[in-house]
C-alpha cells in the first residue's frame, strides 16, 4: 500500500493527490487535534514518518504549530491560493518567506508583487490574493441560509461565514507588532482595516 491521498469529485473524478509517497504496511488518514490532516502507517505516530501533512500545505490560515519557509527534509512550505474555488491545488498566489532576507514576499506566478517591507499595501494585496478583500470592504455577513438549504449551500454559507475570521487572522499576520497591538481590539477586519487607514493614508486608498 502506499498512501497517497486523492480527492475525488462526486462523478468520481480526481481533483487532485497527495503525490509521490513510499510504501507502508496500512495508511491511514487521521486529523489530529492541531488541525493537521495527516497520512501516516498505522502504527507509526512519529511525526518525521509521516507520508503527507496538510501544513505542508498551507493555504490561507495559518494555525498554531505551521511552519513555513525551508523546513525539515528540504522541504520548502509557502502559503499559496486555491487554483479555483474547487480546486485546492496550488493555485497562481502564493506568501513565503524569502530565504536570503528576513521579508515576506506575495507572488503571483513566481514574480514578486509585494513584500513585507511595503507594509499596509502588503496586507491589501494578501488578502485580495486570498480573495478575503470583499469582506473587508464591506464588513458585512453574508447574506443568511435560505429555508431548507442543500449541503452545498451550507457548506458555502459556512465558508462566507469563515472568511471573516481569515480575514482578520491574515491581517494579524501581516502587520508588525507596534501595528498589531493598535489593531488586535478590533473585532471586524473591517475596523482594524479602517483604523490602519486612519493611520498610513488619513483617507480612502
Ligand atoms: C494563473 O496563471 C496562468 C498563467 O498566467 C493563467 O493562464 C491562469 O488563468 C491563472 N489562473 C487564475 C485562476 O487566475
Amino acid at each position: 500500500m502506499i498512501g497517497i491521498l486523492v480527492l475525488f469529485t462526486q462523478s468520481n473524478a480526481v481533483i487532485c493527490s497527495s503525490g509521490t509517497s513510499r510504501g507502508v504496511r496500512n495508511p491511514v488518514a487521521q486529523l489530529l487535534d492541531s488541525g493537521n490532516l495527516v497520512v501516516r502507517d498505522e502504527d507509526d505516530l512519529i511525526p518525521e514518518n509521516f507520508l503527507w501533512q496538510s501544513f505542508d500545505h498551507p493555504d490561507s490560515t495559518f494555525l498554531l504549530g505551521m511552519k513555513t519557509g525551508l523546513v525539515t527534509k528540504g522541504l520548502y512550505v509557502c502559503f499559496s491560493s486555491w487554483k479555483s474555488i474547487n480546486d485546492p491545488c496550488q493555485g497562481n498566489f502564493t506568501f513565503e518567506v524569502d530565504i536570503n532576507g528576513l521579508q515576506m514576499y506575495l507572488k503571483q506566478n513566481s514574480v514578486a508583487k509585494a513584500q513585507s517591507g511595503d507594509g499596509i499595501e502588503f496586507g491589501l494585496a494578501y488578502l485580495r490574493a486570498f480573495d478575503l478583500w470583499e469582506v473587508v470592504e464591506t464588513g458585512r455577513d453574508p447574506p443568511t441560509l435560505r429555508v431548507d438549504p442543500t449541503v452545498a449551500q451550507i457548506k458555502h454559507h459556512s465558508k462566507e461565514c469563515a472568511k471573516k475570521y481569515k480575514a482578520l487572522s491574515c491581517l494579524h499576520q501581516v502587520v508588525s507588532n507596534v501595528i498589531f497591538v493598535r489593531i488586535i481590539a478590533c473585532e471586524t477586519t473591517k475596523e482594524a482595516w479602517d483604523k490602519l487607514k486612519e493611520k498610513f493614508h488619513g483617507s480612502d486608498k
